[in-house]
């Protein structure tokens, strides 16, 4: 059914998206990152806002060769963010206005408890670990607080290690966030992060597999569209 969607069935349609991935500094040259590369977040900011919807694009550390379709479009709003806690405060403020928040960023669950001014050196003494905090987990406080009608999508990039992990822990992670829908894939060293296609499932209510996609992100991006469509009725 991939294209079966009208081409302004979004008009209107006030939209927050989260893309790539936190940075949590440890000092002024150094922080804890991920792998995401934003390229599902930003496809999904320009298959929604190609179809009509009104987008805030909450962007953390997304090249600028990936994000150049989404500056280009006069649907998109873009605000660029570090931290997990900033990326938190973008979307708070974003989701005021939103009847739609897509979190495809990657989080940083922890971060470092000390940050330092000045860049760490061996000479001031070896350093033997990091202490560690954990980030406020965004979508599930956004989930908490949701509007009337809110619809509220989380990502997940699971590792699984065995047939039927991959859902069930999508399914526990939906139930755990409070989410509408969780968009799962399946990461490893070699697939999933900056790869141009991907493959998902899409779990609403009750745990259903509302919708196995499969292509370019973009394609991806507009059956997950396409499934929020439906729920929004
Ligand atoms: N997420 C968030 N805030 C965090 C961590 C994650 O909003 N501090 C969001 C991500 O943007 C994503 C969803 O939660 O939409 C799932 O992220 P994931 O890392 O899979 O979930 P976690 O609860 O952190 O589980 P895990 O321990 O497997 O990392
Ligand atoms: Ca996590």
């Amino acid at each position: 059914h991939r294209g079966a969607h009208e081409p302004h069935d979004l008009d209107g349609l006030r939209v927050a998206v989260s893309a790539g991935g936190t940075r949590e500094p440890l000092d002024p040259v150094r922080f804890l990152g991920n792998r995401s590369s934003g390229r599902q977040g930003v496809a999904l900011a320009l298959a929604a806002a190609d179809r009509g919807a009104d987008v805030v694009l909450v962007a953390a550390h997304v090249d600028g060769a990936v994000l150049a379709d989404a500056e280009r479009h006069p649907l998109i709003r873009i605000e660029h963010v570090g931290t997990a806690a900033e990326l938190g405060d973008a979307m708070r403020r974003a989701a005021e206005e939103a009847a739609v928040i897509v979190m495809a960023a990657a989080v940083a669950d922890y971060r470092p408890a000390d940050v330092s001014d000045r860049k760490l050196t061996k000479e001031a003494g070896p350093l033997e670990s990091i202490e560690l905090v954990q980030n406020e987990d965004i979508v599930a406080h956004l989930a908490a607080r949701r509007h009337p009608g809110q619809v509220i999508i989380a990502f997940a990039a699971e590792t699984p290690d065995h047939d039927g992990e991959l859902l069930e822990r999508a399914r526990r992670k939906r139930e755990r966030k409070g989410v509408d829908l969780l968009v799962v894939n399946e990461v490893g060293w070699d697939r999933g992060f900056e790869a141009g296609e991907n493959t998902v499932h899409v779990i609403g209510d009750g745990g259903a597999v509302l919708a196995l996609a499969s292509g370019t992100k973009r394609a991806v991006a507009d059956d997950v569209w396409d499934v929020v469509a439906d729920v929004l009725g």
